[in-house]
């Protein structure tokens, strides 16, 4: 079936953050809402009449998680990622943060130290420092557009740290990277040598784009598997977050039987009705909406980098390689970041999220949503390269 990714889908009803949220959260005035993390865009058709023929039966009670489930995952690990697993490694959780927490609680002690990528998605410095623990940042290196990682510090830090743990992000929010192979091993190595536990969110992961691919973290070898704990969930992928469903792969049995201790101890395991029918379906039948959703956001985040560099040059966008985050380097403007917020919602009036939230590293930086209908992109830009307009004038 072919999918209308330019369809308008009226988002009111009072209940989607996204939209009915920004002007609030912003304090601006009828703001282009580029920023929450989720998509504008219908699901997959499977997925919403499974949802219906469900939510017909009119009983909503407590639910277990069927055999179909876990094949439906399974299938969809190794056709789009080439990564073939026992069910027996998954296990569940509400949310990739509720599951990010259980980690920190489980393999971690108060005043242990847990090392970062900054700049990276806020809630990650969250879960350190409000568990008790001490965060360790190895940032990102910079350069011509392009983030890398800067091994030696990276190397430099897990051992003068000791850290015990390390929160990957791949792909990468906010600058859309997709970790290669010979990146993640180097990662790996290091963390094999110092005896740290990886725990990587990959979320994202099924939002790259040709010719980079994806590479699950405990995928890469034996030894990776037996320290990683890989988060995974189908909320970013089939625009579904509101449904609350995560799933964790823990191929080793001791890490495994730890989280999933922590996971029962907080309440935390059982399922939510619509996430069970909504993600099996969407694991077995959503690939060909999946294949043009992506197209979209890709043609999306090509036309907002070329309008940008033809209209406002001060404003440098990333070439993401996956992910629909576009981080943008707003340097070029010269405003400061409280300045940049202001300049964004008061003349511009897009409602952006603040490089700054995402470390300091992020300052003078904004993060763009692009998975919208190209309208709602197009007007938004517009308003942009106006406001920058006026203020060159
Ligand atoms: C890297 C990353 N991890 C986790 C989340 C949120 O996960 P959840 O809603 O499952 O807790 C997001 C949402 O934007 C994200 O970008």
């Amino acid at each position: 079936m072919k999918y209308d990714f330019d369809e308008y889908v009226d988002r009111s009803g009072g209940d989607g953050i996204k939209w009915e949220r920004a002007d609030a959260v912003f304090g601006g005035d009828d703001l282009i809402p580029l920023w929450v993390a989720d998509m504008d865009f219908r699901g997959p058709q499977p997925v919403v009449d499974a949802l219906k023929r469900r939510a017909e039966q009119g009983i909503y009670g407590y639910t277990w998680r069927p055999d179909s489930l876990f094949e439906a995952i399974c299938g969809w690990l190794e056709r789009r990622h080439r990564w073939k697993i026992d069910k027996e490694w998954i296990c569940w959780s509400p949310g990739v943060i509720p599951a990010l927490i259980a980690c920190v609680e489980t393999f971690t002690q108060p005043g242990d130290r847990i090392l970062i990528q900054p700049p990276v998605y806020p809630p990650f410095f969250k879960v350190v420092k409000e568990h008790g623990r001490e965060l360790v940042q190895s940032p990102l290196r910079y350069a011509n557009g392009r983030y890398e990682i800067d091994f030696d510090d990276f190397a430099d830090k897990l051992k003068q740290s000791g850290a015990k743990l390390f929160i990957l992000c791949n792909p990468h929010n906010p600058v859309g990277r997709v970790w290669t192979r010979s990146e993640l091993e180097r990662l790996e190595a290091i963390c094999a040598e110092h005896g740290t536990i990886i725990v990587s969110d990959e979320i994202h992961a099924d939002l790259v784009y040709e010719p980079n691919r994806h590479i699950p973290f405990a995928a890469l070898s034996e030894r990776a598997a037996s320290r990683t704990v890989v988060c995974l969930a189908p909320s970013k992928t089939f625009n579904m977050a509101g449904l609350q469903a995560a799933y964790i792969v823990i191929p080793d049995k001791a890490l495994r039987e730890s989280f999933n201790k922590a996971i029962v101890d907080a309440h935390h395991s059982s399922s939510n009705v619509f996430a069970v029918t909504a993600s099996r379906s969407a694991y077995s039948e959503g690939d060909e909406w999946l294949d043009q959703c992506l197209a979209y956001i890709r043609a999306n985040i090509d036309y907002a980098r070329s309008f940008l560099a033809e209209h406002v040059p001060e404003i440098m966008p990333a070439d993401p390689e996956g992910t629909y985050l576009l981080w943008l380097d707003c340097r070029g403007l010269g405003l400061g970041a409280e300045e940049l917020k202001k300049f964004m919602i008061r003349e511009a009036k897009v409602a952006l999220n603040e490089g700054i939230s995402f470390g300091e590293e992020g300052t003078g930086f904004m993060r763009m949503n692009t998975a919208c209908r190209r309208a709602t992109l197009e007007e938004a830009l517009r308003r942009i390269a106006g406001a920058v307009r006026a203020r060159r004038a």
